[in-house]
């Protein structure tokens, strides 16, 4: 069948199979409708008047409250002068790729249009955040918390806490993003970040007001640019819950690190003498480092924070890493199933596929570009999955970049889109052999982070895998000069970014699509293309 025709169907048919297929059968699960107005703002965050995005006038955006397994409804009403899309870092979008928000899946929503979001957070729970993901919009806010909570007859490993607070921080720019931009389009590379945002606030210009004796839930996210924040609560100790949607094991820290776009959950008690503290934010492995501090209020408290911030740790790496080895999963907690998380033996699954990948930097025609195995990613004129969906040649071709890094140090540009096989499972060894810190996020997945380790990857580091209680989630960091290796399972067709979270450096090109594909054209593993999708590009007139 002509799969062009699907949007001649009368509609009914198609919101029925839509909802067929969204829901497995049963179209029980609830619906939460959004309406969000996107806008430009004026926010003063260091005293100096900026332009932002704001969301139904707010900055940083509404926090979307959802149970596992909702369906969210969300009507995006794009004001601003230029084209616009959001997207939901670490909501799988399963079997509907069409809805992630990227440049590869989704058309812009065009100045003065509108775009409905149909998506279901199916067998998900935990932490995320949203983003706007074209131009450099990221560096104007527009940003947001997602919580997924678990539903009422799934155990969560910890009580209930008295209060669940969403903590958005970042580096932020105090230039426009229209001008950072530009600076990158010319092939310059932007000048360090300017200072910190929690939750869109300045130098303690966001308070947390806890009740004394109570414990709360921390949900942060890194929405920054490009840096590691390590993060902490004067004369308190944080116990890390939950990272991107896996129960960790209850380790108690001081303070933790959380690389760009990585999300986590910490559990924190009011256990101290009632008075204010500093929650400190700042950068990690930076020459100049950049701080900002919020304040955990005690609601009876009568002292204003003072002095100074509480240092943060050690710049060395080997601290960091242990930490980020000591984030495990807890096998005997449950995750958005009753059934425990550790029921899914990664580690006995045979591998059928190695990928590495490795960051580079360079100069092309005297421009500033960065890359992936050589490759620095060009946008085409049409969304890759439009592209795919509709048969349109010529747009991008499956294997522009190799499983493995180039000797050459010369990189070119390309559409570059990896093909991979549906349900194939995979290594994926990350190689920074660069002096920065890297932090990699996949869409449509979470991957088991098995092992990290300063160095050059060998077959031989494989010995060092955790192969029993490895952390599953969607953003990873990579040491300088250091790798890490992850495991997936490919179980989620469509057409999926894998970038670098380093914002400058996936716009100038360090991103590509990982094209998981299957022959069938069963709804079971592949939705049809929304009712209401919008078309752009070649994909404007497909039949044709
Ligand atoms: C969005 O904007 C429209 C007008 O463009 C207005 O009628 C509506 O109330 C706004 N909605 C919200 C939630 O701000
Ligand atoms: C735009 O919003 C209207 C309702 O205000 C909705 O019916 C329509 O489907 C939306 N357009 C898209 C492309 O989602
Ligand atoms: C793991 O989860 C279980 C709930 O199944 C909980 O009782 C236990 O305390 C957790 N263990 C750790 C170390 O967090
Ligand atoms: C992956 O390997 C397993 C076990 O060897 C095999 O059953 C499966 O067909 C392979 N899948 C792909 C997509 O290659």
């Amino acid at each position: 069948m002509n799969q062009g025709k699907t949007r001649v169907w009368p509609s009914i048919i198609v919101l029925l199979i839509w909802l067929w297929g969204v829901t497995g059968g049963s179209a029980e699960d609830p619906y939460r409708f959004f309406t969000w107005n996107i806008t430009y703002g004026q926010i003063y965050p260091f005293g100096i008047c900026q332009q932002v995005i704001l969301i139904n006038g707010q900055f940083p955006g509404p926090d979307i409250h959802a149970v596992t397994n909702d369906n969210l409804i969300i009507n995006v009403h794009n004001h601003l002068p230029e084209p616009f899309l959001l997207s939901w870092n670490g909501v799988q979008q399963r079997r509907n790729s069409f809805e992630d928000g990227v440049y590869g899946t989704t058309c812009p929503i065009p100045p003065g249009s509108n775009f409905t979001y149909q998506m279901q957070v199916k067998d998900q729970i935990g932490s995320f955040y949203y983003f706007p993901s074209l131009e450099f919009h990221k560096a104007a806010g527009g940003y947001g918390g997602i919580r997924i909570l678990t539903r009422p007859e799934v155990p969560v490993p910890f009580p209930e806490p008295h209060g669940d607070f969403t903590i958005l921080i970042g580096d932020w720019y105090i230039a426009n993003h229209k001008d950072l931009k530009s600076i990158l389009d010319q092939g310059k590379m932007l000048r360090c970040p300017d200072g910190i945002l929690i939750n869109g606030r300045g130098p303690n210009g966001v308070s947390f007001t806890v009740e004394p004796g109570k414990t709360y839930r921390l949900r942060i996210s890194n929405v920054g640019l490009q840096n590691s924040m390590n993060f902490r609560i004067e004369g308190h100790v944080m116990k890390v819950v939950e990272v991107e949607g896996t129960h960790t094991l209850q380790n108690t820290v001081s303070s933790l690190d959380i690389h760009v776009g990585q999300s986590y959950s910490a559990l924190v008690t009011a256990d101290q003498r009632a008075k204010d503290y500093y929650i400190a934010v700042s950068t990690r492995f930076t020459t100049q480092a950049l701080i900002t501090t919020a304040v955990l209020h005690y609601r009876n408290s009568r002292t204003w924070v003072s002095g100074p911030p509480p240092p943060g740790p050690t710049t060395d790496i080997q601290w960091s890493l242990n930490q980020a080895r000591s984030i495990r999963t807890n096998l005997t907690a449950s995750g958005p199933r009753p059934n425990p998380q550790g029921a899914y033996h990664y580690g006995q699954i045979k591998v059928n596929r190695t990928i590495k990948l490795a960051n580079s930097a360079a100069l092309l025609n005297s421009k500033q570009r960065y890359a992936v195995n050589g490759v620095s990613f060009v946008p085409a004129d049409t969304p890759l999955k439009l592209a795919d969906y509709f048969k349109i040649a010529g747009v991008f071709h499956v294997g522009s970049i190799p499983d493995y890094p180039t000797t050459v140090q010369q990189i070119h540009l390309d559409t570059s889109v990896m093909g991979a096989d549906y349900r194939a499972f995979v290594e994926i060894v990350f190689e920074n052999h660069e002096d920065i810190i890297q932090s990699w996020h996949l869409d449509g997945y979470s991957f088991f982070v098995v092992g990290m380790d300063i160095g050059q990857w060998t077959p031989n580091c494989r010995k060092q895998y955790n192969l029993n209680d490895a952390i599953s989630r969607s953003t990873t960091q990579v040491y300088p000069d250091s790798w890490t290796a992850v495991y997936v399972a490919l179980d989620n067709v469509g057409m999926w970014n894998l970038r670098t979270e380093f914002w400058a450096r996936q716009y100038l090109g360090q991103q590509f699509y990982l094209r998981v594909y299957t022959p069938s054209h069963s709804v079971r593993d592949e939705y049809p293309i929304p009712n209401n999708a919008l078309l752009c590009g070649r994909a404007k007139n497909p039949i044709s």
